[in-house]
């Protein structure tokens, strides 16, 4: 059986590399956006959190520090034919308690409307009003580690 688990991918590694297809497909195509150069080059400090299977990623996530002990998550996309078979719970669950030990207490995000349930599911908290990003409406969300 080939292995499969969450892992941080390494900036410009193959695999980072390759997550940029899986969120463009998942995340932008949809949109019909594309990701701009700049924007891409921005993440090189960011924690990319990958679900890898043999060679492919088949679930990512990012985190952005947004104080010492705070981070963002962004970019949470599972590969369309493995969608709402537990794998998203999974790279989330991983994450929360790479955060703790990390000292991280708390993670905020963006989430689409459509993702709302899953980030509830969850224990995440929608807080202020709902807005708008990249063209489709979103609201603020929180969990306390
Ligand atoms: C949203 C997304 C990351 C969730 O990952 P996933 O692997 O499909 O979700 P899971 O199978 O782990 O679901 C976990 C829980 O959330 C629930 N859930 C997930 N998506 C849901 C939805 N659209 N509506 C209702 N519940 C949902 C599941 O029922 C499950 O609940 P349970 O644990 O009580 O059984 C994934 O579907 C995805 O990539 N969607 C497209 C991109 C996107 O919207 N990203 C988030 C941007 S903020």
């Amino acid at each position: 059986m080939i292995a499969a688990g969450p892992q941080i991918l390494t900036w410009e590694s193959k695999l980072q590399i390759q997550s940029i297809g899986l969120r463009h497909e998942v995340l932008r195509r949809p949109l019909g956006m594309l990701f701009s150069p700049a924007e891409l080059q921005e993440e090189i400090d960011q924690i990319h959190m990958g679900w890898v299977h043999g060679e492919t990623v088949e679930a990512i996530l990012l985190l952005k520090k947004t104080t010492p002990n705070q981070v963002k998550m962004r970019q949470v996309a599972v590969h369309p034919s493995l969608q709402g078979k537990g794998l998203g719970k999974k790279l989330v669950a991983f994450t929360e308690e790479w955060c703790k030990k990390n000292n991280i207490s708390s993670i905020e995000l963006n989430a689409r409307e459509t993702a709302i349930p899953f980030y509830l599911s969850m224990n995440y908290h929608a807080v202020g009003e709902p807005f708008t990003e990249v063209g489709i409406p979103h609201i603020k969300m929180v969990k306390s580690l």
